[in-house]
């Protein structure tokens, strides 16, 4: 096909408009600045997670350093980065812990709030979420559960 060169100006403009099609999207892994800051933002997330009163003792007896460690590697190769999770599957890294809907999105909300805290712009941030998501029907513990009435934070993932 055979482009008048009178149109080029037009695509030019159109090109840089649009942030040019053309261009690579930068991958999450590099947007969430590499196998460091993930490590960092890892730390940050389970921090808060670790010290949130409302998670009880549910991360009593973890051992930090591994979740730290499985978790960077995770979304590392999650995120399109050169890493290889070779921890536990999330059914069975969360069996026995009857993780509830309430406790899946504070869980959520304190990654959301480190890549806040850490200035990930929001669409970086909604890349990750939209990667953990899906694995929510795997930490969750049996869905019949009777839950204590919780008032329930708005869903971050916009699941329900
Ligand atoms: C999408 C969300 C989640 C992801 C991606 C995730 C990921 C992980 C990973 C990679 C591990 C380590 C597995 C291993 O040791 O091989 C882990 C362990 C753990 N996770 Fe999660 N998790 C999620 C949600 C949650 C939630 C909501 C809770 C609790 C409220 C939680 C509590 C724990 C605990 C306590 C452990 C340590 C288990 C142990 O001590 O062996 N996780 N998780």
């Amino acid at each position: 096909m055979v482009v008048s060169l009178r149109f080029v100006p037009a695509l030019i403009g159109l090109c840089l408009l649009t942030g040019c099609a053309l261009t690579p999207k930068q991958s999450l892994f590099e947007a969430l600045g590499g196998h460091d800051g993930i490590a960092a933002l890892v730390d940050t997330a389970v921090e808060h997670s670790v010290t949130d009163p409302r998670f009880g003792e549910l991360f009593a007896n973890t051992d930090q350093d591994r979740l730290r460690t499985q978790l960077a590697d995770q979304i590392c190769e999650l995120s399109g980065g050169p890493c290889v999770y070779q921890g536990l599957s999330m059914a069975e890294a969360h069996s026995g812990m009857q993780i509830t809907p309430a406790e899946f999105n504070w869980f959520v909300e304190h990654t959301r709030l480190a890549m806040t805290e850490r200035g990930y712009p929001v669409g970086t941030q909604n890349r990750l979420l939209a990667l953990l998501a899906p694995m929510r029907s795997e930490v969750l513990g049996d869905p019949d559960q009777v839950f204590e009435a919780e008032p329930e934070p708005e869903d971050p993932l916009g699941m329900e």
